[in-house]
């Protein structure tokens, strides 16, 4: 079946792409359950970030030579259904919406969590609210704007990460360091698997691709610039902030940076870093409403998802319609699981896609391409077994839901071919 193709001429450049991802990528995961790998890993958390930017990597270079291939919307759908057939490819498209929405539900709470840092009597569900709606609102603003202000608001956290590691080594202490791994291999595994959340975005632009300019060459450039820039960072800011607080006072907060910085007794640095986390989680919510809308439309123009969902509204050419049901999926989930386990979820359907995706690499990739794709598949599968069951549940009962809709749709277009 022939895939809609996108208007000729992207709009968005390599540098709007780049930033689109990393807008995808630094969020909740650095902020937020760096804590939670911390809790797992001990100091060790530093191997868990490498770890988890070696799979990212790998997946990445096979999304980069998929993209070079399928060059338009849709991403890791438009791939599988291209390389192993329509039904796997709904059913990748329906995980990928899954891990969008709790994704963008869980950088939903994160930032309730730091604008309760500054407002401690505001509850967590003010924040919640505060940034769906904003989100969506920006979205219906049409795509341009809300990539101008993606940029900002990735500049600033960017700057805020560097500012944190900055302070952080003006009071590192090596001795935060010993022991090492407290909780052994498995420990490492597990947080790398945790810490994965932090990675998951970067082939995010693909979803776009119609709307980036020429993306043969700059979409899978973007996937690639973006998972570098955020490895190095990722990295530096582990080490700091291991080195200036320990794992042990990470492990135990929910703004592990700032308090991070509060603990020797910067109240100005931590209410700074504090601004990042809401700037950080704000663009992740920004991207993920982008992607889930924008796949949505596009699957849903082949049929394969109701047609109203991206029926297109103003001058923009918004899929108002996914928009709005995007952002409010995502708030509802918001409001329905905590984290961590909101982050396992998500990180549990997003394993599951990208070994999909490395799958199609396998299938049309030639070369050395091959063995990157295939180890890409296995790294997906290792980090998969290191999460906990409640996520293997969940992601088994929305591969199973997706495949009943998706029978039950083929099935009623089949009866009434058949009719007439
Ligand atoms: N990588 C994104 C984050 O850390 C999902 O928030």
């Amino acid at each position: 079946m022939p895939l809609p193709q996108g208007p000729p001429g992207g709009r968005l450049s390599l540098f709007d792409a780049v930033n689109i991802s990393l807008g995808s990528i630094i969020g909740a995961g650095i902020f937020v359950i760096l804590g939670a790998a911390a809790a797992v890993a001990g100091p060790a958390l530093v191997g868990s970030v490498l770890i988890a930017a070696v799979v990212s990597l790998l997946t990445g270079f096979s999304s980069a030579a998929l993209s070079r291939k399928y060059p338009r919307s849709g991403g890791v759908y438009v791939f599988t259904r291209e390389a192993i057939s329509d039904f796997s490819g709904f059913l990748v498209g329906w995980v990928w919406l899954f891990s969008n929405i709790v994704g963008g539900a869980t950088v939903a709470v994160g930032f309730g969590h730091y604008l309760s840092f500054f407002f401690p009597q505001l509850p967590t569900g003010v924040g919640i609210v505060i940034v769906a709606v904003t989100t969506v609102l920006i979205h219906l603003m049409g795509a341009k704007e809300s990539s101008r202000f993606n940029n900002v608001l990735v500049g600033i956290k960017i700057a805020v990460l560097l500012f944190f590691s900055a302070a952080a080594f003006l009071h590192f202490q090596g001795a935060n360091f010993r022991p090492f791994m407290p909780f052994g291999l498995s420990g490492v595994w597990a947080g790398a698997a945790t810490i994965f959340f932090a990675y998951a975005g970067f082939a995010r632009v693909a979803i776009v691709a119609d709307e980036i300019d020429d993306p043969r060459r700059n979409v899978p450039r973007a996937t690639l610039i973006s998972i570098f820039i955020s490895t190095v960072i990722y990295l530096v800011v582990a080490v700091a902030a291991v080195g200036v607080a320990g794992s042990k006072l990470l492990a135990g907060s929910g703004s592990p940076l700032a308090d991070a910085l509060g603990s020797i007794g910067m109240g100005f640095g931590s209410r700074l870093v504090a601004l990042g986390g809401l700037a950080a989680t704000g663009t992740v919510a920004l991207a993920s409403v982008l992607g889930i809308s924008r796949l949505a439309q596009v699957m849903a123009r082949d049929g394969e998802l109701p047609r109203f969902v991206g029926r297109t509204g103003g001058t923009k050419g918004v899929p108002r319609n996914a928009v709005l049901i995007g952002g409010a999926a995502m708030l509802v989930l918001a409001f329905s699981a905590d984290l961590p386990h909101i982050a396992y979820i998500s990180s549990f359907s997003l394993l599951l896609y990208y070994a999909a995706l490395n799958l199609s690499g396998l299938k049309v990739l030639r070369g050395g391409m091959r063995i990157v794709t295939g180890l890409g598949f296995v790294s997906c599968l290792v980090l998969m077994v290191n999460l906990p069951k409640l996520s293997w549940v969940v992601g088994a009962a929305v591969v199973a839901l997706g495949a009943l809709y998706q029978w039950g749709r083929t099935g009623r277009e089949r009866s009434r071919r058949s009719d007439h």
